[in-house]
């Protein structure tokens, strides 16, 4: 039987991976994306569980907000809350790598150069099948600057999803700390390209993709 209110856990914003108290590793992510789809399932009736990093976006109304910082906490969280949800969706620009230790003091500029080690971040995303057993509609992004199609199809299988939103980030019009996005949707047995659109459109093309999947 099809639930009308559902559960829809989002990740969003980019995650800082601390280099010392004071410094971080980050990306270009706004966030826009992630809390465009936050306000289309809170505006269509949905319960959301918001789980973003950093951004200097206003809140979507009646958003269950986790706030986050480094992919570990995100971890954490999706850990934590994946159990609720029917559909969840993940558009957080997760930083890969994180330094491998972080002292308790700020870095000192002693030498001419520096060199930071780092080590992979869990994936997040590639955990909520295998993992967190999660069994609800799982929706993916891929940032690529090549190969958009195969490229996200890849990641369509290895990470278990039922879609993968896929962007050229290589195109300054789209993407990235953009309002509009053009993007193409990979699904196991097929492959969509909606028109190019504001992220708030695109959200709801979205969200009713997932909504089919979850009740086809
Ligand atoms: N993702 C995640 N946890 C990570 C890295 C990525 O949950 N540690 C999620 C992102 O939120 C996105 C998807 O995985 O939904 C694709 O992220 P991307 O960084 O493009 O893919 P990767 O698998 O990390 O591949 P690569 O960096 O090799 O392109």
């Amino acid at each position: 039987m099809t639930k009308d209110k559902l559960t829809i856990l989002i990740t969003a914003g980019p995650t800082r991976e601390a280099i010392d108290p004071v410094r971080f590793l980050s990306n270009k992510s706004s966030g826009k994306m992630g809390y465009a789809l936050a306000e289309a399932a809170t505006e269509a009736g949905h319960r959301v569980i918001l789980i973003s990093g950093p951004t200097q976006l206003d809140l979507p109304d009646r958003v269950d907000f986790i706030p986050v910082e480094s992919a570990a906490d995100m971890y954490d969280a999706v850990e934590y809350w994946i159990g609720k949800a029917d559909i969840a969706i993940f558009a957080a620009a997760v930083a890969d790598y994180r330094p491998v230790s972080v002292p308790d003091h700020k870095i000192k500029k002693t030498s001419d150069t520096m060199t930071l080690e780092l080590v992979k971040n869990p994936d997040i995303l590639g955990s909520v099948r295998s993992s967190f057993h999660f069994q609800g509609v799982l929706i993916g992004f891929a940032a690529e600057t090549e190969n958009l199609e195969d490229n996200a199809r890849g990641k369509l299988e290895r990470k278990e999803c039922d879609l993968i939103v896929a962007n050229d980030v290589s195109r300054t019009d789209i993407g990235f700390n953009t309002y509009k996005n053009e993007v193409l949707l990979v699904f196991p047995d097929r492959t969509e390209k909606p028109p190019k659109d504001s992220k708030h459109h695109l959200a709801h093309v979205i969200l009713d993709k997932a909504i089919d999947l979850q009740a086809p």
